[in-house]
């Protein structure tokens, strides 16, 4: 029995752990956000409208963009105005970026889904001069040069600007630098990040890859006071090694647990790195974003290698709630997440082929999990529904939701809770539990892996259902009060 509590609540669950990512990779924005305005596909403005219904569904709060490793290679001039300049998307494909979409674009973007901006500027490539141009562009309400080059591009108002990148893996694709000298660049560059709406932009240095904790001691050391956010990256493997990946679908039972035991590490990463951070921002005052995270199979087969396009199946839906807990437990710290990508790259929401469209697996624990948006953490016993079992549990609105994992593939457990007050309502009992764990969404068979009402029995204070093996639920129930 598990004894829920809310005024045991300790930290907002911040709704940017919830936040997407969409670079210029693969059919990542062409074709999967981007359909431009002559398409026969249904769009709004050039975004495709089916796309669009199912991320607003799922409530994305923000979207991360136009990389990753394409960020250090993108000229954003290239992308406003009416004569757009293609370029050679180097790291994906070495395929011609035609620049269609571009500032004005990610905004209406932004627009269609309700959600906030992350842009990640170019450090490896671009100048300060750049980066400096581009925030007056996008933020500046004036008659200045850049303000002026907007308007004439057909957008009166400045956009509002809540995060922005000062560069992506810097220590790799975006400039292979050593920590102090990107220390050095960040603060430079940081400089001319200027603050020209009513609200200062967050500024985000980039951050260690996975357990490179020298790069995250380095930066708090030597810059910390001119930040927002310090980034991570960490993409769960299912060997992890990057030199055999495995597929994303066919997989055997040990692939599953060492999957899952791969993405475990995340929480050892967070507790790490979140206490080099403490010693030198005890007030946490940075907040720590995982702006990449995700899994990484073989590329699905006949497709471009350089476009990452894989499939996702129960699997990746049991990745997701593992690392959406782990991040509500780090709540006081982990502030924004965003999971790699939102459309046709890796561990994404929805998977496009023409016209056609399917929602994943992780899609569905996103819709499981909106409830959790912006409401309090309410810290739960670990290993309190079993070896095999994922909780997390939050407060709002006078409601309580738990989301409950089962990561056994043979074996169901008996959740069981008792809260303060009798239950009066039970507001949502929905449940993620396809037949196989390698089941997943096709075009052929879209709802394949779909979620379904779950049976809960309710007496007085207590709640419980049962949840069945490679299974992810989510119960929302309304106590007294
Ligand atoms: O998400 C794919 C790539 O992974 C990103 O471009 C890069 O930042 C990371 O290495």
């Amino acid at each position: 029995m598990i004894r829920i509590d809310a005024a045991t609540a300790t930290h907002q669950i911040d709704r940017r752990i919830y936040g997407q990512f969409a670079e210029h990779l693969g059919r990542c924005v062409y074709e999967g956000l981007w359909v431009g305005e002559d398409s026969p596909i249904a769009h709004h403005n050039g975004i495709r409208t089916d796309v669009i219904a199912a991320l607003r569904h799922i409530k994305v709060p923000l979207v991360r963009w136009p990389g990753g490793c394409f960020a250090d290679e993108y000229h954003w001039l290239k992308g406003v105005g009416d004569d757009r300049q293609p370029m050679v998307n180097t790291h994906w494909g070495g395929v011609v970026e035609p620049n269609t979409f571009g500032t004005h674009e990610y905004f209406e973007l932004l627009n269609q889904l309700d959600a906030e901006a992350y842009i990640n500027g170019n450090v490896g490539s671009g100048t300060v001069a750049e980066m400096h141009d581009w925030i007056e562009y996008m933020t500046l309400d004036s008659t200045a040069p850049m303000a002026e080059l907007r308007k004439r591009h057909g957008r009166e108002q400045p956009w509002k600007v809540e995060f922005f990148g000062v560069g992506n893996e810097s220590w790799g694709c975006g400039g292979n630098m050593l920590p102090l000298h990107y220390a050095n660049q960040y603060r430079q560059y940081q400089t001319y990040v200027r603050k020209y709406g009513a609200e200062p932009i967050a500024k985000i240095a980039c951050g260690a890859n996975s357990d490179d904790y020298e790069w995250t001691d380095v930066l708090m050391a030597r810059a910390a006071d001119h930040m927002d956010g310090l980034s991570l990256h960490y993409y769960t493997l299912p060997t992890g090694e990057w030199s055999v990946k495995g597929a994303a679908t066919g997989f055997d039972d040990h692939a599953w647990h060492e999957t899952l035991r791969q993405t475990r590490r995340m929480d050892e990463l967070i507790t790490r790195h979140s206490g080099i951070m403490d010693r030198y921002d005890p007030a946490k005052r940075v907040s720590l974003i995982v702006d990449e995270w995700g899994t990484w199979y073989d590329v699905e087969e006949g497709t471009n290698p350089g476009f990452l396009y894989q499939q996702n199946t129960q699997r990746d839906a049991l990745v997701a709630a593992i690392n959406l807990n782990i991040f509500h437990r780090h709540g006081d710290r982990v502030r924004m997440a965003n999971i790699a990508q939102m459309v046709n790259v890796l561990q994404a929401m929805i998977l496009t082929d023409g016209a056609a469209m399917v929602t994943t697996p992780t899609y569905h624990v996103f819709d499981l999990y909106t409830d959790h948006q912006d409401a309090t953490f309410i810290p739960t016993a670990r290993g309190a529904l079993g070896a095999d079992g994922e909780l997390t549990v939050s407060g709002k609105d006078g409601a309580i939701t738990l989301s409950a994992a089962n990561t056994s593939l043979t074996t169901e457990i008996e959740a069981e809770f008792e809260f303060t007050e009798p239950v009066d309502e039970v507001l949502r009992a929905q449940l993620l539990a396809p037949a196989a764990p390698g089941d997943h969404n096709t075009f052929e068979t879209p709802d394949a892996v779909a979620l379904t009402d779950l049976t809960v029995s309710v007496d007085g204070r207590r709640v419980s259902f049962t949840l069945p093996p490679h299974a992810v639920a989510t119960v929302r129930v309304r106590p007294r009060g």
